[in-house]
Formats: structure tokens, C-alpha cells, sequence
């Protein structure tokens, strides 16, 4: 809003257009007054556009002094609406204000009126180009016109203000005429005339007359009131209608080029109401005000609060973010050196697989070595170096076999009663000589008896580990306790030293994830403290370090005496009797070793035992050290395996579990089922991390496992038992079942090679070779197969039969003896008498007489 003047009657159309403008939500307005310069005005203008305002409305200050600055605003696009006066040019947008031509008219016809139709009368004008006063002057003359005797002896022009009308009037009242009435083109202008002529002429009856008309204090309503003008016109502002306008233009809505307000004259008739009014108006227009200000006041803090709140939410966002990135990277982390961790066990997994093999071909014939008697000292000592440190490495192996079996879950707990104290004393003398070489003082403080329910193994693992710790970081000289005592229903196990102890820091995690926190206590692969707190807490039991004072490590682990949810009587048979096996398996061992040497003194003519095992050395170590006792034929596969085993019947296979093509537990299941095989016992080879290798060993059908790495006495006892085994259950063969169960297969077998012996004794033609056929083997493999179960030949259980039937008939009928011979398939009574005697230690016409050698039949 350019304004021309600064006055009352344009701060009320500004304010008017302030008050409108809270209507629309995207009106921003803007206000400049030029102070009735010209060229103050155009810089406004311009200054306007360059702000690039959407509309500009101006009231021009004269008609022709801002046209290029209108001008320049319409070429820019900017739409222009004039406002109150106008200009020369018509380039605006649009105009709104009263019709001043109309307005001096009237003011021209009350004047006339006012007069009684006579008189002298003088116009003082406002600026002398700006168009409302043209428009006035020209509408006054018109009116007048029509009253010849109504004078208008001067007219000069003033520039709207109060001040311009006294000096006017001023000018005026020199030329000496009788003035009646004083036309002011605005009340101000009046008003400054009338203070001129009064003061000069203080009896003077004239009239004043002005426009505009405004309700305010000092404004024309109440002048005209007061009596001191007798009329004015009210000069509209109406900002409301002026916005109006602007906004339609703005939003391209129809509008109107020529808008006209209508307005009113004010007499001393009707000034009191029109007052009245005004203040009314005003009121509303305060009440309105002070409700925008209140509006205004709750936006503005709403809007802080908005801002305050988005900022809130801004920091908290930001905050959350942080904290997830933080934790993000946190689980990254850990999740990153969890994943190492595990590649780490994953690939000590896999080389201690891979290690244990060489391990047991190593520890395997130091042991035979050692056992040799021609050795010399040094050379036993050497052995000893070996021996120890393959059983470190294996232990090492085992460990971390152990653990990873910890973390798939796999590992099982097997809880026996037992006395802890002795357990105790042997595990710690197992460090006496590396305690010896350091000179370490060991105190073992445990009770005589600690009757404990555990598992033996893990807490075995257990104190070696903390042992073995503890006598690595205890320097030369130092001490070491071992200590076991029992409180109530719970024991524990304190290992403590004068060790260098761990940094106080790492104290807490000291048993957490391994490879995480580096301590001289949990160095090496990381893995022993890790597995004792696994270990601990499978037993239910809790594990703590500390440090000594002055110095040293102490590690306290705390047991329930009898494991929770156990039923101790159980697990104690069961242990019961796997200790009584493995004993008799130590007898056993001692027994089977002496008579293999006496067997193999004897040259009873050897078993066979065929190997199976993908590893090469494996198989040529096997083959040479069990070659001792016997007859060993070897395969790389399961496939391979079957084939050997199907060709040459041996009297034991003994195959590793995991290989390539066929593994064992394949290999077995496929003896198991086939005729041909399925009596001889199979042995496996099991990898001692496979917990469910016994399980899986025994459902494929196998006879027994082995857990690698094995002790040669143990697997030659094993061997030898099996193989023994199956010579009990073919001494038991058709007369009940002492030894091993024969397998489903072997009872078919037996059930059909009975009844089609049943069926043809009486056919002297019945070859070896029908039978076979009969059941579905070649003369050589039924050959193997019977003698295998039986320890008899074919041809030697089919005569049995025909024997045992013959004897029947003599027994039951009068039948002779040749009748017999050929009844029973033989074909001749000569061959059949030699035959009774040999089977019955009589001739068949003694039978019956009670002097026979020959076995009874059931
Ligand atoms: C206000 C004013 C009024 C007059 C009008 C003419 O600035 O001088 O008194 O009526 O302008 O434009």
C-alpha cells in the first residue's frame, strides 16, 4: 500500500485494510507513505516492486507525477490498483474510491441551501493536481450554476492540511470581502480557515463547510456536532472492500475496473446518530482488534510451542538415531566378534577333526614302542617327550571340541556318585612334575571323603584347566592351593596361587565369550575358562575369580552336592554299569591280548578282518599292526567296503564313520540287510565330538563303536570279543541265543536255509549249490555265510540233518537200515553207515543202545 500523505483519515484506511487482512490467511501487507512528495512516493513504488510484491495499491500524491513508476510495475506483471485519487494514465488495474465530481456537487447544492440562495462564499482546495480536488471544484461550479446569486468570490488552492487552510484563508480575508461561507475541500483545511476568520472576525456569522467527515476526535462528525462546521461529507476509506478487490484480483476471481463508494453528507442533523454509529463501529472494531491481539498472542506462543516441540522432537530424534547407531555399532560389533569367534572355533574344530587322526597314529605306536623292553634309556625319555606332547595336543583337541559341542548344545552330562576327594588328589598329581621343575609348593586341602553326584569328566576338565592355569602364571618358588569343602547342600572347588594374578578390570569378564578378553589366564586358544564356566553351569554350578593379597588368582567354583531334576538312583545304575563294562573291558583286554599272542603261536589258521577308512595311513597302520593277529584286507569307502566285504565274507568289518561316497553308518546298515553279510560284526570308528554316534552306531545295526583316538589294547580286545561273540552265538546256533542276537536278516536266513533242508532230505540229488539258490546265494557265499554262523559247512549241516532224520526213523520204524540210508538222501547205505558212525560214534544198528558221541537234537 503506497500512500500519498500521512494523516488521520489514511492511518484509518490502513488500519481498515490491517483489520481485513486477518480474514485471509495468506495476506501479508505492507505500508509506505510518501509525506506528499512526488518523488518519495516513485522510489516507494519502485522499491515495492522490486520486493516483488504480488499488488500494489496506491494513492497517488497528483494525477501526473507517478504514471512511469505504474508504469513499470504493470510491465513487470504486478497488477495495480488505485485507490482514493487518480492518475492521467489508465494503465491500472483496477480504481475504488467515492466520485468526487458527485461529492462537490453536493457539498456545491447544501452551500447554496445553507446560504438562503445568496451570498458570497470562498473554496480553499486541496493539492492542486491531485484529482480530488479537481473532481470537488468542477462538481462545486456545476451545482452552483443553478444559483446565479450564490457567489463564489475566491477559490485557492491549499495542500489538504490544516495549515494550508489558514494560510489561504488568510490571503483571502486581505482582499476586504464579506465572506458567508468557507468551503474547505477537507474538515482540516475548514477548520484552519475558520480559526483564521474567527480570530479575525470574531462577530462573523459565516458558515464552514468540509469533507471527510471522520468520527475521531478532532474529526469532522464531531465538529459539524459541536457546531463549529456546519457540514461535512463523509469521505469513505472502506479497507475492507479495498482488500476485497486486491484479493479477487490476486485470485484471478471477477472483478469490477471502476468501483465507486456511496456515501453521505453530515448536518447538524443527523452528526449526533452518525456518531453514535461511528463509535458503535469503533467499539466492534476495538473488540475485534483485541481479539486478533489475543489470537495473535496464543499463535504467537503456539507457534513457539510448535517450534519448541518440533525442536524436542528434532533432539530426541537425533538422540534416538545416536543411541541406535551407537547400539548398532555396539551389536556390530559383537556380532562381528562373535562371528570371528565362531570362524575361529569353527576352523579349530575342523583342524582338530583333522589333527586327531595323525594324533592317534602317533600316540598308537609310541605306546608299542614303549612297551618295548630293548629300548635304552634315552631313547625312552625321548618316547616320553612324544607321548607328553601328543597328549597335550590331543587335550587341546579335545577341548575345543568339547566347546564347540558346548555352543550346538550337544553336549550331554553324565552324573555319577562318586568321592570327590580321591578324584581330586589323582587329577592334581598329574601337575606334580610340572610343579617339581618350577619348585612350586602345592597344598591340597580336601576333607577324606566328599560323596558328591557330578559329572566326573567335566569336573575333571575343570580343575585341569584352572590347574594347569594356575601353574603357568605362578613364577618359580610359589605356592599352590587346592581346596574342596562342603557347606550344607552345596561343595566347592578353590584353586588358588601366587601367581601374577589378572588386571582388576578384566576380573568380571574374565569367563565371557572367549577370544574377547586377552588375559594371561585366558591366552592360548581362549577356550579353557570359557569351557570351565560352560562346564560349570551345565552342573549348575556358578564359577568367580578373584585376586589374592598380596598377589595371585583366585578361582572358586560352587556345586549343588546332587544336580537339581536327577534321579540320582538312576543315573548312578547307569553309571554303575557302564564302569562295570568298561572294567570287564580292561580284564577283557589284558585276557585277549595274551591269547591272541597264544593264538598266534598256535597257527590256528587266522580271521579276517577287513578295514574300511577313507585315510590311507589309517588303513596301512591298521593293516599292519592288527596283521599281527590277522588276516586284514582293506577299503577307502563304504561302496568299496560293501563289495570287499560281499566278496570275501570276512569275520569283522571295521570302518571309520565319516568318508567319502559311503560313509560307515551307511556301510553297516547295508551289511546289516544283506543276506550275504548281515553276520558279520561290525565295529565303527567314532569321532569323540559325535554325541550321537552311539546312538546312530547302534540304529544302522553295528555290533560296537570305538571313539577315536583309541588305545591298541583297548580296540584289540574289542576285536577280539566280537569276533568271539559271534562264536558263541554260532555255538548257540539253532539251540537258543546266548551271545550276540543274530540279526533280523541272519533269523530269516536261518528259518529258510532250515526249511529247505527240511525239504529235500530225502533227494540224495540236492546239491550245495540248489540250496544256495534257494536262498539266493552262490555256493561260495552261502559256503561263508553258514560257516560263519554255524562253524559248519553246508555239506556238513545238510548231512547233520540227514543224520539226525535217519536216526529218527531207526528209532520210530521197523524200516532197515539201507531203506533209511536212501530215504534220507544218501546214496549208499555203505556211505551212510560210515557217516552215522562218525556223527554217533556207533554204528545205525546199535542206534537207540545209549553208547553215542553224536550231539542230541532238541
Ligand atoms: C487525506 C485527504 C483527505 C481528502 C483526501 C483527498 O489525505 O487529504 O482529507 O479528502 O485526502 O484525496
Amino acid at each position: 500500500m503506497s500512500q500519498c500523505s500521512e494523516d488521520i483519515w489514511r492511518e484509518k484506511l490502513n488500519e481498515e485494510l490491517k483489520t481485513t487482512s486477518y480474514i485471509y490467511d495468506n495476506v501479508n501487507l505492507l505500508f509506505s507513505t510518501a509525506r506528499d512528495n512526488d518523488r518519495l512516493q516513485q522510489e516507494q513504488i519502485d522499491s515495492f516492486i522490486n520486493r516483488g510484491v504480488d499488488l500494489l495499491i496506491i494513492s497517488p500524491n497528483q494525477v501526473n507525477t507517478i504514471t512511469p513508476a505504474i508504469e513499470r510495475a504493470r510491465r513487470k506483471g504486478i497488477p495495480v490498483v488505485l485507490f482514493d485519487r487518480k492518475t492521467e494514465s489508465a494503465h491500472y488495474t483496477a480504481f475504488m474510491g467515492a466520485d468526487n465530481y458527485q461529492i462537490g456537487r453536493t457539498m456545491g447544492e447544501y452551500i447554496a441551501h445553507l446560504m438562503g440562495g445568496r451570498g458570497n462564499f470562498v473554496e480553499i482546495r486541496g493539492l492542486e493536481h491531485s484529482s480530488p480536488s479537481i473532481d470537488r471544484h468542477r462538481g462545486l461550479v456545476d451545482a452552483l450554476r443553478r444559483y446565479p446569486e450564490v457567489r463564489l468570490i475566491d477559490s485557492r488552492a491549499g495542500d489538504w492540511s490544516e495549515g494550508s487552510g489558514s494560510r489561504v484563508m488568510t490571503e483571502m480575508l486581505n482582499s476586504g470581502d464579506r465572506v458567508d461561507c468557507v468551503f474547505g475541500q477537507n474538515d482540516r483545511m475548514a477548520l484552519g480557515a475558520r480559526k483564521v476568520l474567527m480570530d479575525r472576525q470574531p462577530d462573523s456569522k459565516a458558515r464552514f463547510v468540509g469533507i471527510d467527515a471522520l468520527a475521531t476526535p478532532g474529526g469532522g462528525i464531531r465538529e459539524v456536532k459541536d457546531g463549529r462546521l456546519d457540514a461535512s461529507y463523509i469521505y469513505p476509506t472502506r479497507g475492507d472492500r479495498l482488500l476485497q478487490l486486491a484479493v479477487n484480483i490476486l485470485e484471478h476471481k471477477p472483478y469490477k475496473n471502476e468501483n465507486l463508494l456511496e456515501s453521505a453528507i453530515v448536518t447538524p442533523d443527523n452528526a449526533e446518530v452518525m456518531l453514535m454509529q461511528a463509535d458503535e463501529m469503533r467499539l466492534q472494531v476495538d473488540n475485534l482488534k483485541q481479539l486478533h491481539a489475543h489470537v495473535d498472542r496464543f499463535l504467537a506462543r503456539y507457534n513457539y510451542q510448535k517450534v519448541f516441540l518440533i525442536l524436542i522432537i528434532l533432539v530426541l530424534s537425533l538422540l534416538i538415531i545416536v543411541l541406535f547407531l551407537f547400539y548398532r555399532g555396539l551389536s556390530l560389533r559383537r556380532r562381528m566378534a562373535e562371528e570371528t569367534a565362531n570362524a575361529k572355533l569353527k576352523f579349530f574344530t575342523n583342524v582338530s577333526h583333522e589333527l586327531r587322526t595323525p594324533l592317534t597314529l602317533i600316540t598308537a605306536p609310541v605306546e608299542q614302542l614303549a612297551a618295548d623292553d630293548t629300548l635304552t634309556d634315552g631313547q625312552r625319555s625321548l618316547l616320553g617327550v612324544v607321548k607328553r606332547n601328543t597328549d597335550i595336543l590331543l587335550r587341546l583337541v579335545n577341548e575345543i571340541l568339547d566347546f564347540r559341542k558346548v555352543q550346538n548344545g550337544k553336549m550331554t552330562v553324565h552324573l555319577a556318585h562318586f568321592d570327590l576327594s580321591p578324584a581330586l588328589r589323582q587329577w592334581t598329581a598329574m601337575f606334580e612334575p610340572a610343579m617339581k621343575k618350577k619348585s612350586l609348593t602345592l597344598h591340597i586341602e580336601v576333607p577324606d571323603h566328599l560323596f558328591v553326584l557330578s559329572d566326573g569328566y567335566k569336573l575333571e576338565r575343570i580343575c585341569y584347566n584352572l590347574l594347569s592355569n594356575s601353574v603357568k602364571y605362578t613364577p618359580e618358588g610359589g605356592e599352590i592351593w587346592i581346596r574342596a569343602t562342603q557347606s550344607g547342600d552345596r561343595f566347592a572347588i578353590v584353586v588358588e596361587d601366587t601367581g601374577i594374578g589378572i588386571p582388576e578390570d578384566k576380573l568380571k569378564r574374565i569367563f565371557e565369550r572367549f577370544f574377547q578378553v586377552e588375559t594371561p589366564y585366558t591366552n592360548g586358544t581362549g577356550v579353557g575358562l570359557a569351557l570351565v564356566k560352560a562346564f560349570t553351569e551345565m552342573l549348575h554350578g556358578t564359577v568367580t575369580a578373584a585376586n589374592r593379597q598380596p598377589q595371585g588368582a583366585r578361582f572358586t567354583i560352587e556345586f549343588p552336592v546332587s544336580q537339581p531334576n536327577s534321579d540320582a538312583s538312576q543315573t548312578a545304575g547307569v553309571e554303575e554299569t557302564e564302569r562295570q563294562m568298561a572294567h570287564e573291558e580292561a580284564v577283557d583286554t589284558q585276557k585277549a591280548n595274551a591269547e591272541m599272542l597264544t593264538a598266534s603261536e598256535k597257527q590256528e589258521p587266522r580271521k579276517r578282518i577287513l578295514v574300511v577308512d577313507d585315510n590311507a595311513d589309517i588303513r596301512a597302520y591298521l593293516a599292519s599292526w592288527l596283521g599281527k593277529y590277522y588276516q586284514v584286507s582293506s577299503a577307502a569307502d563304504g561302496r568299496e567296503g560293501f563289495e570287499t566285504a560281499r566278496r570275501e565274507a570276512p569275520d569283522l568289518v571295521m570302518s571309520d564313520v565319516m568318508m567319502p561316497v559311503m560313509d560307515g553308518l551307511e556301510l553297516c546298515r547295508r551289511l546289516k540287510s544283506d543276506v550275504t553279510t548281515s553276520h558279520i560284526p561290525v565295529l565303527l570308528l567314532t569321532a569323540r565330538d559325535m554325541d550321537d554316534s552311539r546312538a546312530d552306531a547302534y540304529n544302522c545295526g553295528a555290533d560296537g563303536y570305538i571313539v577315536k583316538p583309541f588305545s591298541e589294547d583297548v580296540l584289540l580286545a574289542r576285536v577280539k570279543n566280537l569276533i568271539d561273540s559271534r562264536q558263541q552265538l554260532r555255538d548257540a546256533f539253532g539251540g537258543g541265543s546266548d551271545g550276540l542276537n543274530p540279526t533280523k536278516e541272519d533269523k530269516k536266513f536261518t528259518v529258510k536255509l532250515r526249511e529247505a533242508i527240511q525239504q529235500h532230505l530225502d533227494d540224495s540229488d540236492f546239491s550245495v549249490e540248489q540250496l544256495g539258490g534257494e536262498l539266493g546265494l552262490s555256493r561260495a557265499q552261502l559256503y561263508r555265510k553258514v560257516k560263519a554262523m554255524t562253524g559248519q559247512s553246508p555239506v556238513e549241516i545238510l548231512r547233520e540233518a540227514r543224520l539226525r532224520r535217519a536216526d529218527r526213523l531207526l528209532a520210530m520204524t521197523d524200516k532197515t537200515v539201507a531203506e533209511i540210508a536212501y530215504e534220507t538222501g544218501f546214496s549208499s547205505p555203505s556211505y551212510f553207515t560210515k557217516c552215522y558212525k562218525d556223527y554217533f560214534g556207533c554204528p545205525p544198528k546199535d542206534a537207540g543202545k545209549g553208547n553215542r558221541k553224536g550231539k542230541e537234537q532238541p
